[in-house]
């Protein structure tokens, strides 16, 4: 398992790879990786992940 396949999102199998790809796409905000990846679509405690990997992403 690469660091890349640690789920962040635990109700909907999300990973952070795919959660970075996401970001990377260009959806830098929690609405718009929602829409994206449906994570933090279900009992919302990755919320905090999600705005900590957003923040760690630099803008492109
Ligand atoms: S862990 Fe992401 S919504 Fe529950």
């Amino acid at each position: 398992m690469t660091p890349g396949d640690a789920l962040v999102c635990l109700c909907r199998g999300v990973s952070e790879g795919v959660l970075v790809e996401a970001i990377r796409r260009g959806h830098r905000d929690v609405a718009s990786l929602r829409e994206a990846t449906g994570a933090n679509t279900g009992c919302g405690d990755c919320l905090e992940d999600l705005e900590d990997l957003l923040a760690q992403e630099p803008a492109q």
